[in-house]
């Protein structure tokens, strides 16, 4: 049967390839002919940096399971095999390990970005709805990471995790047992955490990013003046007059980004891997002991504010079960966030100073609970955490009615000039 020749009309050997692959397509659809605002800044840089991420944490995984002994009786030792014997096993540990809080700190950071510019906003709920999904994933999978090295942080972090299951009425006590397949963590723990770390989760966690890309790219990206650059084509072309290709200017620039966070991270790889005790826990570099446990126990920076807010929630008849409720609510509230901005306005640019004041003390109420989340519990820390609680809930509660009310800046109809 004769083939139908490619639109593209393109030869040779890409032409056979696009006679039976989309490849040309596929490649102007999101990179070459895929318009995205001209006026993309400094905080558009995390969405690439979070893939790169991404890639980094799979590629060195993969070389991590080459050595890895998923046993309780040998999984720490497998990892100091990692560390002395395997030729740049050391460089290898380090770069997933440290990786894991660079992720946290970009997808922070990255979605610092989505809040402050409205990117959360309609036509893109759903993104960041897929990008809620993929932060839930990413605790999920660090959480079941930090168990694998079987040091005394990763055992007394599971048990502390794993038992916020048995506060659930009734099935509490059962759920536990059953979810760890033993009355303390142990083996077959630790077997079923590796399979989710180094298949399930993975898996997951790719195939959210890739619906999160799919539906950035159907609607476009947002920019920092939130303006739709959809409203203004050429008449002929009907490409967004606003609007420049991809490739090459956003993967210019976005090199620049790779370029610098690189410097970063390597500088933190080599120099100061373990995040002076914040990347890596001190108590995890001294094997599992369920007859130890830690002087404190506390849960890696990045869980910090959420159990933070756990601690602070006070326990009603001996059950802390509400402060699983507060805390499971901070995550959950975050998927709601597309509908509690009521604004006319997406961008903070254009929004007015209470919105400005909200943010502000949102920033600092998140990142107190990430301090007093690892520090050892105090009368002052909890007090603190306890007032933070609240700030960090009203901001979302309070969000329908002070973006509804606020007087907002006129938005401009086209992206403003702005010669650097
Ligand atoms: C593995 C984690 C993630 C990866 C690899 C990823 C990747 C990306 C990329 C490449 C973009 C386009 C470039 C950019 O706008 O910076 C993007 C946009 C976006 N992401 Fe993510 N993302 C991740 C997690 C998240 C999370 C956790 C959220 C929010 C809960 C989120 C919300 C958004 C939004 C709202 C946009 C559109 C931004 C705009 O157009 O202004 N992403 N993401």
């Amino acid at each position: 049967m004769a083939i139908v020749p490619n639109p593209h009309k393109t030869t040779g050997f890409l032409g056979w390839i696009d006679d039976r692959f989309p490849l040309t397509k596929l490649w102007k659809d999101h990179l070459s002919e895929y318009y995205a605002p001209k006026n993309f800044n400094f905080w558009y840089y995390f969405g690439s940096l979070a893939l790169l991420v991404l890639v980094n944490q799979l590629l060195t995984g993969i070389w991590l399971v080459m050595h890895y002994k998923p046993d309780a009786a040998q999984a720490w030792d497998s990892v100091e095999y990692i560390m002395r014997d395997v030729p740049w096993g050391n460089v290898l540990r380090y770069l997933h390990s440290t990786g894991a809080s660079a992720f946290f700190i970009v997808v922070y950071l990255h979605m610092f970005r989505g809040l402050i510019y409205g990117s959360h906003r309609k036509p893109r709920e759903l993104i960041w709805i897929f990008g809620c999904l993929i932060f839930l994933a990413l605790m999920a999978e660090a959480f079941c990471g930090y168990v694998l090295p079987w040091g005394n942080m990763s055992f007394w972090g599971a048990q502390v995790i794993i038992n916020l299951f048995g506060t659930i009425p009734f099935i509490g006590p059962d759920l536990v047992i059953w979810i760890q397949g033993d009355f303390i963590p142990a083996d077959a723990t630790l077997n079923r955490l590796f399979s989710f770390h180094v298949i399930a989760l993975p898996f997951v966690l790719v195939g959210l990013v890739v619906a999160h890309l799919i539906a950035l790219h159907e609607v476009g990206s947002n920019n920092p003046e939130g303006i739709d650059i959809k409203k203004h084509k050429d008449p002929v072309t009907h490409i967004p007059l606003d609007g420049i290709p991809f490739h090459p200017y956003y993967t210019v620039k976005d090199v620049v980004g790779v370029g610098v966070f690189l410097m970063i991270f390597l500088g933190i790889v080599f120099f100061a891997p373990d995040g002076g005790g914040y990347f890596l826990e001190k108590p995890n570099f001294t094997p599992a002991n369920p007859l130890a446990t830690p002087e404190h126990i506390t849960p890696a920076w990045y869980f910090g504010a959420f159990y933070a807010m756990l601690r602070a929630t006070p326990s009603f008849a001996g059950t802390q079960i509400w402060g699983v409720i507060v805390m499971g609510a901070a995550v959950v509230i975050l998927f709601f966030l597309p509908w509690l901005d009521r604004s006319p306005v997406k961008s903070i640019r254009y929004k007015g100073p209470i919105f400005k004041l909200w943010v502000g003390a949102f920033v600092i109420s998140f990142v107190l609970l990430n301090y007093y989340g690892m520090q050892p519990p105090s009368p002052t820390g909890t007090l603190i955490s306890q007032l933070c609680t609240v700030v960090y809930f009203l901001f979302f509660l309070l969000m329908p009615i002070y973006t509804k009310r606020e007087k907002t800046k006129p938005v401009p109809e086209r992206v403003p000039h702005d010669a650097h």
